[in-house]
């Protein structure tokens, strides 16, 4: 395995009143592409938001590593600046802010993306074709009316844009099209190849993973990791459900 890029050991984490993630211990190499399966409920998007730092998550044990550093008590924001990027499961509406503005907020924190203004809007509008998004979209309020597959696709605009060095996807391709699932898997594919991304898909579709190529799967139920394998584990799930994990758990 490439070195360790994320390392989650013994992690428990819940809201306030409900315990949900049970001792999760997960490895992500640099540069692999991992998928996170599981019933509905399992915890799957709630790890994905405690890796991100979501406050509203509390950890009660265990540690997140990235890139070498202890980053369990770290802010969202320092997380994301450091490279973590998680695509929602439900993206938020935020009213009053233009799409393109967001996206130069953002860029704006970064040094590496720095650029003069014509520069940036010429990298949106070419990430936003090779989306099929139409750039009347960039002058639009961020995900206010946009429909569900859209969402989404701002998403892997905003992945992208930013190149992380982890990019968490939580059901983005849930709700696509055919069209749009193709343009979202090559998009992912492209992340992947450009910036020698780590990817962990979350995900229900299993469509999708024909597309990628997939270096190891887990299995989650009731916030426990239940089962580990390879890609062709993601088939087996497909056959046979998650019924005989959760009469184990
Ligand atoms: N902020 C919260 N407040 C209360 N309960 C929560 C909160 N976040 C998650 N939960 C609960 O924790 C459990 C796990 O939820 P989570 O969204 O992580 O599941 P999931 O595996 O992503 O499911 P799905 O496949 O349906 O997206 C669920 O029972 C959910 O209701
Ligand atoms: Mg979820």
């Amino acid at each position: 395995m490439a070195d360790a890029l994320l390392s989650i050991q013994g992690l428990a984490a819940g809201t306030e009143d409900k315990p949900i993630l049970h001792g999760v211990s997960l490895t992500l190499g640099a540069g692999e592409t991992h998928v996170l399966m599981g019933p509905n409920g399992a915890g799957k998007s709630t790890l994905g938001h405690v890796i991100m730092g979501d406050p509203q998550y509390q950890v009660s044990a265990g540690s997140i590593r990235f890139k070498g550093q202890d980053i369990t008590e770290l802010s969202a924001d320092k997380r994301s600046l450091a490279g973590i990027y998680l695509s929602y499961q439900a993206p938020v509406e935020v009213p009053g802010v233009p799409l393109f503005s967001f996206l130069r907020t953002i860029a704006d924190k970064r040094p590496e993306l720095k650029m003069p203004g014509r520069k940036f809007r010429a990298r949106v509008a070419e990430l936003a074709a090779q989306l099929d998004m139409d750039t009347a979209y960039l002058n639009r309020e961020l995900n206010v009316g946009f429909s569900g597959g859209e969402k989404k696709k701002v998403e892997m605009l905003q992945l992208l844009l930013l190149q992380p060095s982890l990019a968490i996807l939580d059901e983005t391709d849930s709700g696509l099209d055919v069209d749009a699932l193709s343009t979202v898997s090559r998009a992912m594919e492209a992340y992947r190849a450009e910036c020698d991304g780590t990817l962990l898909v979350i995900t229900h579709n299993t469509r999708i993973l024909e597309r990628l190529n997939v270096d190891r799967t887990h299995v989650m139920v009731k916030g426990r990791i239940v089962e580990e394998g390879d890609a062709s584990l993601i088939s087996r799930i497909d056959e046979q459900g998650f019924e005989r994990y959760e009469r184990e758990a």
